[in-house]
């Protein structure tokens, strides 16, 4: 993997895993000559004039990978902690010949930190890890400090948030959190999949386990809201944040 990019200026603790089982030789050879192409060494090199969307936790990449080969104009930002992960992105970005992926291999926290304001039209947080446990439930990534982080980076205009879990109280907790920024005219909570959102690897683990899962969309821009027959829309977010 990538030596350590961050700084000791900047260290919050980060308490999930970094490393799984050892590579296999082809992602071993992704991570030493691929990767070095399409790393981001310092968020403020980014070219941000080009319209960017910022994955947060891809994971294993499907969402960011599907993301790139629809939107070929559009120049996709993942970054990912944990490097088996990485190195399946990598696979996808070979295998489907992605020209328009950059790679963060390190705390999103201090990316968001180190991005000019207002430059990204995008972001996705896809199944972030939920830390069910109650006594867990302050390590989750999304809170007050790193939404103020996210929409501080997100357009003023025409900026999208997409969060997704399986975790009701997961759900509950950012939807509030989004609407109590006041950033977003038009939020809308799913419960089934839009089918613009690419399937990732956590989501399809909870439909093969029976679990609801949830999809919140919040623009800065009053979208037309059609086809919500069936879903949860905005007009009973207050009942489903309890
Ligand atoms: C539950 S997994 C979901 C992965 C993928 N989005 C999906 O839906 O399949 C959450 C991912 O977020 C990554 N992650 C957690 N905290 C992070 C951080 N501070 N910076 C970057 N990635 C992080 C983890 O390494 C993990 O791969």
């Amino acid at each position: 993997m990538a030596e350590r990019l961050l700084t000791s200026r900047f260290n919050p603790r980060f308490y999930g895993r970094r490393k799984g089982r050892p590579l296999r030789v082809h992602r071993t050879r992704l991570m030493r000559e691929l990767l070095p192409h399409i790393l981001v060494k310092e968020a403020s090199c980014i070219d941000v004039s080009k319209e960017t969307w910022l994955e947060i936790g891809f994971g294993g990449g499907e969402h960011i990978a599907e993301m790139a080969e629809q939107h070929p104009d559009i120049q996709l930002i993942g970054c990912e902690v944990f490097e088996n992960g990485i190195a399946s992105l990598l696979q996808h970005i070979e295998g489907k010949n992605l020209q328009n992926i950059l790679i963060y291999p390190e705390d999103v926290r201090e990316f968001l930190k180190n991005l000019p304001s207002a430059c990204l039209n995008k972001v996705f947080i896809m199944f972030p890890d939920p830390w069910p446990k109650k006594k867990h439930q302050k390590r989750r990534l999304v809170n007050r400090n790193f939404l103020d982080d996210v929409l501080r980076i997100l357009k003023p205009e025409d900026a999208e948030l997409r969060f997704a879990s399986d975790n009701e109280d997961y759900v509950k907790e950012a939807l509030a959190l989004v609407k109590d920024t006041g950033f977003f005219p038009d939020i809308i909570l799913y419960d089934q999949k839009p089918a613009d959102w690419p399937l990732t690897s956590y989501n399809q683990k909870a439909i093969q386990a029976g679990m609801n899962s949830w999809y919140l969309k919040a623009q800065n821009r009053k979208s037309h809201r059609r086809a919500c027959s069936g879903f949860t829309c905005l007009d009973n977010l207050d009942t489903f944040a309890g």
